[in-house]
């Protein structure tokens, strides 16, 4: 038996039970992981909320979260290219706020020892996605100006470091608790967006990264330069704005490949070990603490990104 959290309906945080489970049994093409660390998305408590139930409804019970990192425990007949004790982080489909969960061989990806169980935890859900929003959506070349909302939240503080290490222009939003911490990550220039609107100062980028939707996103249409792209990981951009400010079509996210995001996964591992990436951790939770991660994340305000702690090592 295992140690996992369960939902039995869409609700407030309350809704996150503790309780013993058996643990899974991977199939042939799977691979049971001890997990170690979960990141905590703003993904999970919508999910919770039911904000997706009409998309993609969820099974009840269910257990949540999506992201890992942990170590292999047990492999499906099939599986010949990790072994038992391997470290390895990437996705579940069965969720991941538990001691083990099972995942299929294309979405898990070696974990170098140069990075911790807590770091690589952030790699799946939010690095790899900053990385393609950024580089394969938002083609995002060096010397070119980029904007970035929610600058200082977990997807954020990721895709600042990866903007400027690419060698862009930074400009980054937040409150103004935060300003100095995105400084600190390197972005050129930084805007309190409770006292500052962005659109008076900013002008002629090539490409903004919206994660805070609503008047922000629409705000953002002026600022960006004719050819230049706008991409949002909380609302599909209208498609006659687009036309309207002469800015390049993007295609609703598309899935990336096993492939492309092993290449990914180990280009960001490397970038961790070397200290050019920062992943921040704004908070350690437990199983036991696991509610409050979800309030706290429900608020938006978010500095890096909430870890899930299951297995004591790091
Ligand atoms: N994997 C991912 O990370 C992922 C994937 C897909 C979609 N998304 C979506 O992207 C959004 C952000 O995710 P996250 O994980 O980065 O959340 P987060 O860690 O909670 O960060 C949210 C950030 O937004 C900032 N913010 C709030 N209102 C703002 C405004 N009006 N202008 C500029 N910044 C503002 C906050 O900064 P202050 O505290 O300074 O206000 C905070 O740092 C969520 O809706 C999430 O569902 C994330």
């Amino acid at each position: 038996m295992m140690k996992a959290i369960r939902v039995y309906q869409y609700g407030g945080p309350e809704q996150l039970k503790l309780e013993r489970i058996p643990i899974p049994q991977p199939s042939s093409d799977e691979v049971l992981i001890r997990v170690h660390t979960v990141g905590v998305l703003p993904y999970d408590w919508k999910y919770r909320e039911g904000y997706f139930k009409d998309s993609r409804p969820a099974i009840f019970p269910y257990t949540p979260g999506t992201t890992f990192a942990g170590t292999v425990e047990k492999i499906g007949r099939n599986v010949h290219d990790y072994h038992i004790g391997q470290e390895v982080f990437g996705r579940s489909k069965y969720g991941t706020y538990a001691e083990f969960t099972v995942a299929s061989r294309e979405e898990i990806f070696p974990k170098p020892s140069t990075i911790t169980f807590q770091e690589a935890a952030a790699i799946p859900g939010s690095a790899i996605l900053a990385w393609l929003t950024l580089f394969r959506d938002g083609e995002l070349r060096e010397g070119e100006k980029v904007l970035i909302h929610g600058a200082a939240g977990g997807f954020g503080s990721i895709a600042v470091q990866l903007a400027k290490w690419k060698g862009a222009h930074v400009i980054g939003t937040s409150s103004g608790r935060n300003l100095d911490f995105l400084s600190l990550l390197g972005a050129d220039n930084v805007i309190d967006y409770t006292s500052t609107s962005f659109e008076n100062i900013v002008q002629d980028v090539d490409l903004v990264v919206d994660t805070v939707g609503g008047d922000t996103l629409e705000r953002s249409w002026s600022v960006v330069k004719k050819g230049g792209k706008l991409l949002s990981l909380v609302e599909q951009p209208s498609a006659d704005k687009i036309r309207m400010y002469g800015l390049k079509t993007v295609k609703p996210f598309t899935p990336y490949s096993p492939e492309e995001t092993k290449i990914i996964s180990q280009t960001i591992s490397q970038l961790i070990a070397d200290r050019k990436l920062r992943i921040v951790i704004s908070k350690l939770v437990s199983l036991e603490t696991v509610q409050e991660a979800h309030r706290i994340s429900q608020q938006g305000h978010g500095r890096g990104r909430i870890i899930l702690k299951v297995y004591d090592d790091d």
